[in-house]
């Protein structure tokens, strides 16, 4: 085999084998995907104003498969999702509360639902769906979606005006309403590190 070959299949095999260990590697030992999941928590941001564009079903199912690898209390996951692309009912719910108004541009949204049936104990569904709302906004952002948290539990005109919306049984209680869009690109996000909210070792 003529040299200048030998030396291509020898660049295309290092090549793959460092593909294949780019993906098999986990987070600790690489740091370029540890980079990549910092730069979408940073880069994360509430956003309100959305342009005119569908989102769809398989990137909604992207975003809840992203809710679902999270936390939750000894592995209940007592969490339920709504995923909202009809008109009619995102601007339903845009009533649930005075600052959820951006629902009427959204092109899409996500209810993250307690199913109190499956929590570990009747509080600790809160935290199982919060975790998985972050995942989500992250998500959201990670694949150039702009979203926001709409709260809706505990204030009770909110999540019954959610729950007679979407048909949602007695003991499923929808902590949030997350607003979906794709961003006008206008909003940037906060710089919120405060060293001052940290304590080493004691307060
Ligand atoms: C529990 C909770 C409830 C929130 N409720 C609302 C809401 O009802 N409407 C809204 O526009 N934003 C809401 N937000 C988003 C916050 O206003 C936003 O996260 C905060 O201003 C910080 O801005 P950032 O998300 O861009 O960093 C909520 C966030 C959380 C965590």
């Amino acid at each position: 085999m003529k040299t200048v070959l030998k030396v291509k299949l020898l660049v295309i095999m290092l090549f793959f084998t460092a593909l294949i260990y780019q993906n098999s590697t986990p987070y600790a030992q690489n740091p370029q995907k540890i980079d990549d999941a910092l730069t979408v928590i940073y880069r994360r941001k509430s956003v309100r104003k959305y342009l005119d564009k569908p989102v769809s079903r398989e990137q909604l199912t992207v975003l809840m498969k992203a809710g679902m690898a999270a936390p939750t209390a000894a592995d209940k996951r007592s969490w339920a999702f709504v995923a909202v692309t009809e008109r009619a009912v995102l601007d339903s719910l845009a009533e649930s509360s005075p600052s959820g108004k951006m629902l009427r541009q959204a092109a899409a949204a996500i209810v993250v639902c307690g199913d109190t049936r499956r929590a570990l104990n009747s509080n600790v569904w809160t935290q199982d769906c919060s975790a998985a709302s972050q995942n989500i906004l992250l998500a959201a952002e990670a694949i150039g979606l702009g979203a926001v948290w709409i709260g809706i539990y505990p204030e009770y005109f909110k999540y019954n005006h959610v729950r007679r919306t979407l048909g949602i049984p007695m003991e499923v209680i929808p902590l949030n309403i997350i607003s979906i869009g794709w961003p006008t690109g206008a909003k940037k996000p906060k710089q919120k590190f405060d060293p001052d909210n940290i304590h080493w070792n004691e307060w």
